[in-house]
């Protein structure tokens, strides 16, 4: 899970596909082509429901979705983005966006210690 304030007010729930998920359990790296890396994005909203049975502010829920991200690993494919291929959807649409899609791997190369992962497992 990771949570975004800043302009963004967001929630992501990060998931791996099995060789994914593989490779974090052993704390492989590089991780191996064939990985699969997704982020679903959503609103991060206050919950009036929730807060209701509290009685105070302090849930916050998932709201609209927003996009889904996906990294996938081909080392040979993507050899001149680390390895990765960066892949950005909106309604169901892949974006043709080209600045932003040059950033993707602009930004996440400052993650080279973790092969350009950011995000930590969760066990
Ligand atoms: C300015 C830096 C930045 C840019 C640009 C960026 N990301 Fe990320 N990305 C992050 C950070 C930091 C995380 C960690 C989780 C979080 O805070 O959302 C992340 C998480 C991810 C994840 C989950 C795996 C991981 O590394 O944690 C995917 C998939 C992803 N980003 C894809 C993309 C795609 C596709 C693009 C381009 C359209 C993109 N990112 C652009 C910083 C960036």
């Amino acid at each position: 899970m990771a949570h975004e304030e800043g302009d963004l007010h967001s929630f992501a729930a990060v998931l791996g596909n099995d060789v994914a998920i593989k490779a974090y359990r052993e704390g492989k790296l590089l991780f191996p082509d064939g990985t699969i890396i997704a982020a679903l994005h959503y609103r991060h909203v206050p919950s009036g429901e929730n807060n209701k049975v509290f009685g105070r502010d302090q849930s916050f829920v998932a709201g609209s979705p927003t996009n889904i991200q996906f990294m996938i690993k081909d080392s040979k494919k993507y050899a001149a983005t680390g390895g990765w291929g960066f892949g950005h959807f909106q309604d169901g649409k892949p974006s043709t966006d080209e600045a932003m899609m040059k950033a993707c791997f602009a930004c996440h190369q400052q993650m080279k210690a973790r092969d350009l992962v950011f995000t930590r497992y969760a066990p």
